[in-house]
């Protein structure tokens, strides 16, 4: 069952991400970096292990993997939420790295946990070498200059853009700041397994936007308590999302439709991928 497979997940990904920070020097730098690495859904490192299940790959093969999506997912928190970006004081129910530190050590702990990522895709447990290599370009694809951080560029000059972004352009935004991390996560058992990684790109693709417009709408009816982060905010920075676009409903029905279309990719894999089916509901009906 998905509610109890994902503690699972969260337990043993907090476990490998504590023993990387832990070899790490001692200091406030370390403790930032492992502040920020706490707490979380744990989706991206679900999708992971799930992925490669598919494909026989063991949690315990998989696990770095896991670790890296979530370590590079964390950066990029911790730098949207600074001021520059977002400008957000409140990350999984505590202070934001620049507010309990400082600026340079959110900036730093960010760059850190980036590297981090990329050192935890070359541990030798995920398999030869040649795939570990091909892991290593798929996360450097997806959060980089055409991904995550070419989302993220979107997100920000949609802020004084002259006119109100297109759907086409707000799809393009957010399939690069949440959706390429999403997909790298659920191509990844692919990419380990050396096996064909369209059905699971199809799944990822609806997935990844069903996921941000979730976001969306939780910044706007969601509880902040339970979010773990401000709401309203979107609105107030003026951002391009579906739910500016097409309105609290037209974004729901919008998502819906996302989850079928996501469900639907899944079907050559079976009762395999019940897991995965289960998660893509959970990403519209989450409350955090
Ligand atoms: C938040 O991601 C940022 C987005 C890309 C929408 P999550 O909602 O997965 O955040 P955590 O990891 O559970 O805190
Ligand atoms: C963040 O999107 C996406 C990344 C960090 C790459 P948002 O800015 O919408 O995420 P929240 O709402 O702050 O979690
Ligand atoms: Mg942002
Ligand atoms: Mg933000
Ligand atoms: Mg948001």
């Amino acid at each position: 069952m998905f509610p109890e497979r994902l503690s699972e997940v969260q337990i043993a990904v907090q476990h490998a991400l504590d023993q990387a920070v832990a070899r790490l020097p001692a200091g406030d730098l370390r403790d930032a970096i492992g502040y920020a690495a706490q707490g979380g859904k744990r989706l991206r490192a679900f999708l992971v292990l799930e992925s490669a299940a598919l494909f026989g790959i063991s949690q315990a093969q998989a696990l770095p993997a896991a670790a890296a999506v979530e370590a590079l997912h964390a950066y990029s928190l911790v730098h949207d939420d600074m001021p520059c970006m977002d400008d957000d004081e409140l990350r999984r129910g505590q202070p934001t790295v620049h507010v309990k530190w400082d600026e340079a050590t959110a900036v730093l702990a960010g760059d850190a946990l980036q590297t981090l990522a990329f050192e935890l895709c070359c541990d030798p447990t995920l398999g030869p070498a040649e795939r570990r290599v091909a892991l290593v370009a798929a996360l450097a694809q997806a959060s980089g200059a055409a991904g995550m951080v070419y989302g993220q560029a979107l997100d920000i000059a949609a802020e004084t853009a002259a006119a109100p972004l297109t759907l086409d352009e707000i799809t393009r935004l957010q399939a690069g700041k949440t959706g390429a991390l999403i997909s790298f996560a659920a191509e990844a058992g692919a990419i380990l397994a050396g096996a064909e990684r369209a059905p699971l790109a199809a799944y990822a693709r609806a997935l990844g936007l069903a996921f941000q417009i979730a976001d969306d709408i939780l910044d706007v009816e969601g509880d902040a308590a339970l979010v773990g982060k401000q709401v309203g905010k979107d609105a107030q920075a003026g951002k391009a999302t579906f739910v500016s676009l097409l309105g609290l409903e037209g974004a729901k029905s919008r998502a819906a439709a996302l989850i079928d279309e996501a469900e639907a990719a899944l079907a050559p894999y079976g009762a395999k991928a019940q897991n995965l089916r289960e998660a893509a509901r959970f990403v519209i009906s989450r409350d955090k």
